[in-house]
């Protein structure tokens, strides 16, 4: 990192998520000593805030949702580092207070990251005004902009928010967020495959009989009916957190570790899956509403919002032909779990007498959250017997391995590759619109049916049409119990 002043620019700063995960993340980094040596963090947005304002509205933040012990003596030397400007979204005038403020601090050249935390429909604005006010320019240090999701509705809104972003930025200026990439386990993934020589043999149609991904939780839309009824599951998690899960597992090894070529790898897995469009759509895909989702506020009377579904897959390349790719996530669900499974195929032979019927075949699952880990299933003979067999478990739990706070929170890790001018953890344009031509057919077709989603009860795993569609397959949504 250069040694020029560097500003992180927030827009949205009076909001939940620069209180509950910005700055917190922001903080941990400078306790870690990993913050460059001269920042500034500015707050921008609507509130009026003075600088001592904003200062205590965030430690408020601090102390209630930050997972990491500090001392105020810790606070009290990041604290300085942060700064307020009240202003509009839409006000060229604001905007050249902003870039005087900021030019002011640097005195000369510097480096700025600009953080979209806005509603989505705020931030093509906020660019076209940085752009105008020259705050894009990068003479002698940097601009990158952070973009939070959803980036876009549709493949069309997506298509043109990157036209308009790209008259004002590179492509290498834009970071666009999936907080998914950011969690350790998901990094993981890319280490397991490709760190280990056990499991790549094996990581193809031969081996594998299908692969699960399940994202459950068991929160409602809370307060986000507003924003949630108007998207719902497919695009508020599959377009996005899913597919990138999907990529992960599936891509090919990159040629290195670079941000372009990780991506390409990733595009190309997306590139690679059938689409679902017209007829199949209905024998593939599962759309389901927890039963209450309408009484909830801010919902639309009769709202067929779907806050559940599961989906099948096929990913039509030499690795995956013929392997079914199983995704499923859903609100109100009976736990709080994100795992991708991965399920062998049985034995070709099965030598001993005492062998079960369908025994359980091996097993590797990625447990993502809460208890991140990795397990693996196999079967072990039960010792006197002649050979008999059950299944055992070998198990590696981040915490037992790491200690119980090894795990930092996604935007710590971001925001600090932001900085460091790294995009390897954030989608690219063509990657984006590449998931969301895979989304559009699929909700097209259910719009065109008019089928509504099937209620589900609060509490259990989704409409049973989930089960049926994979038990026609002949197999059975698998799920691990963390502890
Ligand atoms: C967000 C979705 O992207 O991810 C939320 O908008 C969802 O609806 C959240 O609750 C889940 O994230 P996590 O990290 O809790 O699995």
């Amino acid at each position: 990192m250069n040694q020029l002043p560097t500003s992180i620019i927030i827009f949205g700063a009076s909001g939940d998520l620069t209180q509950r995960k910005l700055v917190p993340s922001l903080f941990n980094s400078f306790i870690k000593g990993r913050m460059p040596k001269n920042f500034r963090i500015v707050g921008y947005g609507n509130t009026a805030f003075t600088d001592e304002q904003f200062r205590v509205h965030l430690s408020g933040g601090i102390h209630q949702f930050a997972a990491f012990k500090y001392s105020d003596e810790e606070w009290n030397t990041f604290a300085p580092n942060l700064a307020y400007q009240q202003g509009r979204y839409t006000d060229l005038a604001d905007f050249k207070r902003l870039s005087e403020f900021v030019s002011k601090w640097e005195n000369g050249s510097g480096n700025r990251l600009y953080y979209m935390a806005t509603p989505p429909g705020i931030f093509p604005n906020i660019i076209d005004l940085l752009g105008l006010t020259g705050q894009l320019q990068e003479n002698g240090g940097w601009r990158r902009v952070v973009i939070e999701k959803p980036f876009g509705t549709d493949l069309a809104s997506a298509r043109s928010l990157n036209l308009q972003i790209h008259k004002a930025l590179n492509e290498n200026q834009i970071y666009r967020i999936d907080h998914y990439l950011g969690k350790e386990t998901v990094q993981n993934i890319l280490v397991t495959r490709f760190a280990n020589t056990i499991f790549e043999p094996l990581w193809n149609r031969n081996y594998i009989d299908h692969v699960e991904v399940t994202v459950s939780e068991q929160v409602g839309v809370e307060h986000r009916a507003g924003y949630y009824d108007s998207v719902g599951v497919v695009r508020d998690m599959f377009q996005n957190h899913l597919l990138q899960l999907v990529s992960l597992v599936a891509m090919e090894p990159p040629a290195s570790f670079d941000a372009n070529a990780l991506r390409n790898e990733k595009v190309k897995v997306l590139n690679s899956i059938q689409p679902l469009r017209g007829e199949v759509v209905a024998s593939n895909t599962v759309l389901g509403q927890y039963q209450g989702y309408l009484d909830e506020e801010g919902v639309k009377a009769y709202s067929t919002t779907p806050t559940y579904a599961a989906l099948r897959l096929q990913i039509d390349n030499w690795r995956w032909q013929g392997v079914p790719f199983y995704l499923r996530s859903g609100k109100r669900l009976a736990e709080k779990t994100s795992q991708i499974i991965i399920e062998f195929k049985e034995p070709p032979h099965l030598l001993f007498p005492n062998a079960r019927a369908g025994m359980t075949p091996n097993m590797l699952v990625l447990y993502l959250q809460p208890d991140e880990g990795i397990h693996w299933r196999f079967e072990a003979k039960v010792p006197d017997t002649a050979a008999d067999m059950r299944s055992v478990d070998m198990e590696f739990h981040y915490a037992d391995s790491f200690g119980k706070t090894s795990i930092p929170e996604s935007y710590e890790r971001l925001l600090l590759d932001a900085l460091a001018g790294d995009a390897s953890l954030f989608t690219r344009a063509d990657e984006v619109e590449t998931a969301w031509g895979l989304i559009d057919p699929i909700l097209e077709s259910w719009d065109a049916q008019k089928r509504p989603p099937s209620i589900y009860e609060p509490g259990s795993w989704g409409p049973a049409a989930a089960d049926e569609m994979i038990i026609l397959d002949g197999r059975t949504w698998s799920r691990w119990q963390g502890h």
